[in-house]
């Protein structure tokens, strides 16, 4: 598997939508499941973000499967967000795009902390934080209205030293 990121294009709205716009997705986020409008507006939104948010199209052998994000918190915090397409889940493809997104993070953009959050139940995601070496640094309550009410978030986060 041959797996890297490149910067989201206004033509990912379609491989986009195919994810965004399925109910396991964003079980857990506080968006979704799209409409081809929403997916075209977060695409379009990302494509003209500032230079503190870079948005990725992740491809596994030319196909574009998964969406990440680095946000660049200050001069020196970063925070990763990532989604793969559910027929692809289990296969270490998260993994792979969180561990490339540290090294830009930490060799790139000079950053000396990057950290990550999940949906308790998101069992998936905080498996993906810990296996790229982050730290369970603690809970932070109501943090995002979702579906079914107020959510909280785990907090990951790993230092450039670690
Ligand atoms: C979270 C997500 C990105 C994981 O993608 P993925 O490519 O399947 O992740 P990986 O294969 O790299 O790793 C997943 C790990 O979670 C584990 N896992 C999956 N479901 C699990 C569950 N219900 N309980 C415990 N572990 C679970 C897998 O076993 C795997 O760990 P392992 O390699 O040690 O076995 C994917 O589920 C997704 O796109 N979800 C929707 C969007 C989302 O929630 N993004 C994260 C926002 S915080």
């Amino acid at each position: 598997m041959t797996l890297k990121l490149r910067p989201l294009a206004l033509d990912d709205v379609t491989a986009v939508h195919s994810w965004a716009c399925l109910p396991e997705s964003c079980r857990y986020q506080a968006w979704g499941p799209n409409t081809h409008e929403q997916t075209q507006a977060y695409v379009r939104a990302a494509v003209a973000a500032p230079p503190d948010r870079l948005v990725f199209a992740v491809l596994v052998d030319d196909d574009v499967v998964g969406n990440a994000e680095l946000r660049l918190r200050g001069p020196s915090t970063g925070e990763i967000a990532y989604a793969v397409h559910p027929r692809l889940w289990g296969q270490g493809i998260a993994t792979a795009t969180a561990r490339e997104l540290l090294r830009l993070g930490f060799n790139e953009h000079g950053l000396h902390r990057i950290y990550g959050t999940c949906d308790p139940r998101n069992l998936a995601s905080a498996a993906v934080l810990r296996k790229i070496g982050m730290r369970y640094e603690g809970r932070m309550r109501g943090t995002a209205y979702i579906r079914d009410g107020w959510r909280d978030s785990d907090l990951y986060a790993i230092l450039a030293d670690d």
